[in-house]
């Protein structure tokens, strides 16, 4: 069932303290990729929650959301667009700016892979204040396509990550 599945994503992924620095309790998934199970229930609770929504565009922010985007577009017939970091992109893009703890940085997609009309499920690893999918939801927006909700795999519940995109759903797997 479902809530085995959900316990073995959970206990695959590592946590590693301090890490990129103090108090950073760091949610890694790179043991979750390890575990194939895991890994392949992971896409596949995605997979069955999007098949059926009249998805056109996964929208995948770099890098981790780069890793479980295009295993579901190509399973639901989706295209998928990569969401990047600056000057990464070779053709015209559009860009937001985000905040981060200290400073701000910029997410960039190119113009013309999302079209009005598009419906869209934006993906990344996981949700922590909600700036970096909040800035993926303004440039789908700005496309002229509808976010048809957003997904992660982990979700920091004590950030209030959520508050940040309003009325779009977001949907995550495990909470750390
Ligand atoms: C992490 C994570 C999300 C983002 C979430 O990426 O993969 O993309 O932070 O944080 P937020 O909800 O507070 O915006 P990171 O900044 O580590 O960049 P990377 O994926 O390029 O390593």
């Amino acid at each position: 069932g479902k809530d085995h599945r959900l316990a073995r994503i959970s206990s695959s992924i590592r946590v590693i303290p301090d890490f990129p620095k103090p108090g950073i309790m760091f949610q890694d998934i790179t043991t979750l990729l390890l575990d194939h199970k895991a890994f392949r229930d992971t896409i596949d609770i995605f997979v069955e929650r999007y098949r059926e929504k009249n998805i056109s565009i996964v929208a995948g922010i770099e890098a981790r959301g780069f890793i479980f985007g295009p295993p579901i577009a190509l399973a639901i017939g989706a295209k998928f667009v990569p969401m990047r970091k600056p000057k990464k992109l070779p053709g015209e893009v559009i860009s937001e700016e985000y905040a981060l703890e200290y400073g701000t940085d910029k997410m960039e997609m190119h113009v013309g892979a999302v079209q009005p009309g598009d419906r869209a499920l934006v993906i990344d690893d996981l949700i922590a204040t909600g700036g970096t999918l909040c800035a993926a939801v303004r440039l789908i927006e700005r496309a002229g396509a509808e976010v048809v909700e957003c997904a992660c795999v982990i979700e920091l519940p004590e950030l209030k990550g959520r508050e940040r995109l309003g009325d779009r759903p977001v949907f995550v797997l495990v909470k750390g």
